[in-house]
């Protein structure tokens, strides 16, 4: 098996492109394809509709899954391919997913069926990133539980509980 290096997306665009043929759209009729190279390995998958709109699952999202579910947890290269006209970048979500597992230099390719293709990076396609060390700074700074936003009369019943109990 020739060495998959994030420099030479051109396998990743490969598996893309092939799984995109497995696409479940019959909705939309989008049809998207994405592989992750991770561990020297390529994950691949695809959109998957369901008639219950909200509850499709982008190929990306899909495809960082099977990575996950095979123990590979960091991703250094994406590749998308979707669409029929203009090079189908990942949505703003799953940026947002592909950067729990990818560092701002992971490289992301992403192409037309025609193989019209625009290579980048993962920070540039979400710049200031919300990031687990921002999650970890507040929960430091705090210290405390984050309080639970207060039920209708809940004021009142703590009134009354302080008062019975003195
Ligand atoms: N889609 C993806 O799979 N990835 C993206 O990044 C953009 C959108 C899918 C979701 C839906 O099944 C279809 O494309 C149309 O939005």
């Amino acid at each position: 098996m020739a060495v998959v290096h994030r420099r030479n997306p051109s396998q990743l665009l490969g598996a893309a492109a092939r799984v995109r043929e497995k696409a479940w759209a019959p909705y939309s009729r989008f049809r998207v394809g994405a592989a992750v190279l991770g561990g020297g390995r390529i994950f691949a998958a695809c959109n998957v509709e369901n008639v219950s709109f909200p509850l499709s699952v982008c190929a990306e999202r899909n495809a960082v899954a099977a990575a996950v579910a095979a123990g590979v947890t960091r991703i250094e290269a994406v590749a998308v391919v979707g669409g029929g006209g203009r090079p189908t970048p990942p949505c703003g979500g799953c940026r947002q997913v592909l950067a729990e597992f990818c560092g701002p230099d992971a490289v992301v390719v992403y192409a037309n069926p025609r193989g019209e293709t625009v290579e980048t990076t993962l920070g540039a396609l979400l710049p200031h990133a919300f990031g687990a060390a921002d999650f970890k700074g507040a929960a430091a700074s705090t210290r405390t539980t984050p309080a639970l936003p207060d039920r209708p009369g809940s004021e009142a019943r703590r009134r009354k509980s302080r008062t019975i109990g003195r």
